[in-house]
């Protein structure tokens, strides 16, 4: 097999043709530019992700080429305390780190958010209905999810557009596959945030409010100490894995809806879908299509040994397309049952933020069918963000 270019046009246009040949003809499948091995098989992914002989550590890996880019003096302390944010830790320091944050995220805490996520939605589409079109990634998936994020950490209104361009910058950190140049933007982006957020470590320190930073800064004055730089790690987590994932799901679900005209019309009629059509998206054209992880020992998978301290690459997208896995992949159910795909990841470091993203996708796939039932896209070609982790929009301009 010639070596894959996951880059090429036509791979970002349509990644699936490629999965699907991966899948049948070398499910483990070694790719020598990237030295790792890429799996697509739904029980391949699903079970290297739970299993702790895979570490989301990514100084383990063995190739030196394959960790983080060098970088500068002034930039070390910021980049380390990044690369021990709790994605790409292994238990205990992630069990701690976990426990602590994932009191923000519970299902009553993330409730809560509804009625905001609902002015936020609402004022936006409001703008849109008088200009009589918009721009769905500009307008609305991607201002939605830094608003609300930005507000669950409690940074003020004033300062979200600061917020806005680091978060933009702080995203590529969480890639496995950037080039030195991107990296080092995204570094100083997080020592721009990271002197920003001392200030308000220090502020809600002396005045908690009812906030993520107050709860992180509290919790950290009971007994379970959080450094300045881990408080300022989690905050460019929630931001960086929180938003442009968000903004992609929102926007493929929109492009999706456009490009069925049938299941369209299924959930205007029957609004009560939405759940189940949420995860659909989730599954048919998934935000992150890859993530990876570093062997710690020695391993078989479909007659293939990796080896300790090779990177494994997990093909999110290409498993939440597998034939074994799910009925009739490649056709769009929004009523499908059953549907355990992984989008978000799965085991110990399965997304914390999943249901925030799901509410906020209902609310503003709701409101935008309701509101404007007869949307059509204004480009014949759908504009995909160029990446192969993420699969997004960089624009999807309608009319209304
Ligand atoms: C559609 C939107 C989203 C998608 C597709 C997504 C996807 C993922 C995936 C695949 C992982 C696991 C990565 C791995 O195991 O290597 C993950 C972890 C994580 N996500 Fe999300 N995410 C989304 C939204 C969010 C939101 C809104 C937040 C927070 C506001 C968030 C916070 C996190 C955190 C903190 C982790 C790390 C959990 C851990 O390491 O224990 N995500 N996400």
């Amino acid at each position: 097999m010639d070596e894959l270019n996951l880059l090429l046009p036509e791979h970002r246009r349509d990644p699936y043709p490629l999965y699907r040949g991966l899948r049948a003809a070398d499910p483990v499948h070694f790719h020598p530019s990237l030295q790792g091995w890429i799996l697509t098989r739904h029980a391949d992914v699903s079970a290297v992700l739970r299993d702790p002989r895979f570490s989301a550590d990514r100084s383990k890996i063995r190739i030196e080429a394959l960790r983080l880019p060098p970088v500068k003096e002034e930039l070390r302390e910021i980049a380390a305390a990044l690369a021990q944010t709790m994605l790409f830790v292994d238990p205990p320091a992630h069990t701690r780190l976990r426990t602590l944050v994932s009191k923000a995220f519970t299902p009553r805490v993330v409730d809560e958010y509804r009625g905001r996520i609902e002015e936020i939605v609402d004022a936006i589409l409001t703008r849109a209905a008088a200009a009589g079109q918009m721009d769905v990634i500009r307008d609305l998936a991607s201002p939605l999810p830094v608003t609300v994020i930005a507000g669950i950490l409690g940074v003020p209104a004033q300062d979200r557009a600061a917020f806005k361009r680091w978060s933009d910058d702080l995203a590529v950190l969480l890639d496995p596959f950037v080039p030195a140049v991107v990296f080092e933007r995204a570094q100083l982006s997080a020592l721009e945030m990271y002197r920003y957020l001392c200030g308000v470590f220090v502020e809600r320190r002396r005045s908690p409010r009812d906030d993520l930073i107050s709860r992180l800064v509290m919790a950290e004055e009971r007994g379970d100490l959080l450094s300045e730089t881990e408080l300022f790690a989690v905050c460019a987590l929630v931001l960086g894995g929180g938003h442009e994932t968000t903004t992609n799901l929102i926007g493929n679900a929109v492009l999706t809806l456009l490009c069925h005209p049938d299941e369209r019309r299924r959930l205007l009629e029957d609004p009560a879908l939405l759940d189940t059509a949420v995860d659909e998206f989730l599954r048919y054209e998934s935000p992150t299509q890859f993530t990876g992880r570093t062997a710690t020992a020695e391993h078989m998978i479909d007659g293939k040994c990796i080896a300790a301290g090779d990177f494994v690459i997990l093909g999110l997208g290409a498993a939440n397309r597998d034939p074994d896995a799910f009925a009739d992949p490649e056709r769009l159910d929004l009523g499908r049952r059953d549907n355990r795909h992984l989008a978000f990841g799965a085991g110990i470091h399965a997304c914390l933020g999943g249901r925030l993203a799901c509410l906020e996708a209902k609310i503003a796939l709701s409101a935008l069918l309701q509101r404007f039932p007869a949307m059509r896209p204004q480009l014949d070609e759908p504009q995909w963000y160029p990446s192969f982790i993420s699969r997004g929009l960089t624009t999807l301009p309608i009319s209304l």
